[in-house]
């Protein structure tokens, strides 16, 4: 049997941020562009050699990897993307994002255990090619996804995705003060994706004017970001909200996150991600503080985001590789 020589004493280390859609899910799946931005919260991995690092193989959380996939066969399938070695490594994890919610935190892992392995290996990649990586590891996790998921963390940047095709950078003219806000029920992705499939075999007008619609939101919404106007951007994630729940992917728990948030004091509020469960965003350009603490209050896990991001504190953007020597 051949031996796989591994370079000894080496953590590769990775990182990435989780991600929010802000309007334009599941329109992507079918080619409507799309709205996202990166997290202020995110995954890290280290890969190591088991002989360097004897018995201190970490066996992660298993929420951290979704749909139940072993670590060992994301790591076969990430090296096998990189053209590596295949080999037997150590991981270590580490997260600050709540996994389930729809904010990417299959991306996340797959962008950061990307990195890692290629840090290890001393292998350069860019972003672009990190992300194309990544969608290896996604389709593993959720069957054939659109890619607005690992090309965001990849990235980490505000931005609009067409299916297929380069991102296009966004620019914010003002400062765009979100608040995310976790509902208790995990969102179903793969299920809703389905539930919306058969629903554009049996009624595909409907559905292709839905999802049309949202594309015409999605460029209101382009616009308003570079103008920073917040009143337009903010009917537009609203009427997206409405959209995605006539269509079926919203629930009671999100319709009532969304309404609350408004009562609560922010200019717009929409589900964020799969639908059927996850989590809410909201746009904030007031009182911010105010609409956080009464969430707080009412027993709902909820933080800010800005983008771009504050700089210092808990917003700097941590390095996205590199290597130790143990
Ligand atoms: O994985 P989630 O819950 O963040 O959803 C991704 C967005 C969808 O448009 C619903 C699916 C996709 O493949 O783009």
């Amino acid at each position: 049997m051949k031996r796989i020589a591994l370079p000894q004493n080496r953590i590769g280390t990775g990182h990435a941020p989780g991600k929010v859609i802000l309007l334009g899910e599941h329109a992507v799946v079918y080619g409507w562009p799309a709205i996202a931005l990166p997290l202020n919260r995110g995954i890290s991995v280290e890969v190591f050699s088991r002989e360097t690092a004897s018995g201190s193989y970490l066996d992660p959380p298993r929420s951290n990897t979704p749909q139940r996939i072993g670590l060992e066969e994301l790591i076969r399938t990430a090296s096998r993307a990189l053209r590596c070695p295949v080999a037997r490594l150590g991981v270590r994890i580490s997260s600050t994002l709540p996994p389930a919610m729809g904010l990417g935190s299959s991306a996340a892992l797959s962008v950061a255990l990307v990195r890692a392995l290629a840090a290890y290996h001393r292998l350069p990649l860019s972003d672009t090619e990190t992300s194309n990586h990544a969608y290896v590891l996604e389709c593993r996790f959720h069957g054939r996804p659109s890619g607005i998921d690992n090309t965001t963390v990849a990235h980490a940047t505000l931005l609009r995705f067409v299916r297929g095709s380069a991102p296009t950078f966004l620019h914010s003219r003002q400062p765009l003060p979100l608040l995310i806000v976790l509902g208790k029920q995990p969102r179903a992705t793969r299920t809703m994706v389905e539930t919306l499939r058969q629903r554009q075999a049996h009624d595909p007008r409907t559905t292709e004017a839905a999802f049309a619609r949202i594309g015409t939101l999605v460029d209101a919404a382009t616009h308003a970001l570079h103008e920073g106007d917040w009143n337009s951007l903010a009917l537009c994630m609203n009427e997206n909200h409405s959209i995605l729940r006539a269509l079926g992917v919203s629930t009671p728990e999100l319709d009532v996150l969304v309404e609350r948030a408004r009562r609560h004091g922010a200019w717009a509020a929409k589900l964020t991600g799969g639908g059927g469960g996850g989590a809410v965003v909201c746009l904030c350009p007031e009182e911010r503080d105010r609409v956080q603490r009464r969430f707080t209050e009412e027993g709902w896990t909820c933080w800010p985001v800005d983008w771009p991001p504050r700089q210092g504190g808990l917003h700097e953007r941590p390095a996205t590789h590199g290597l130790r020597i143990a």
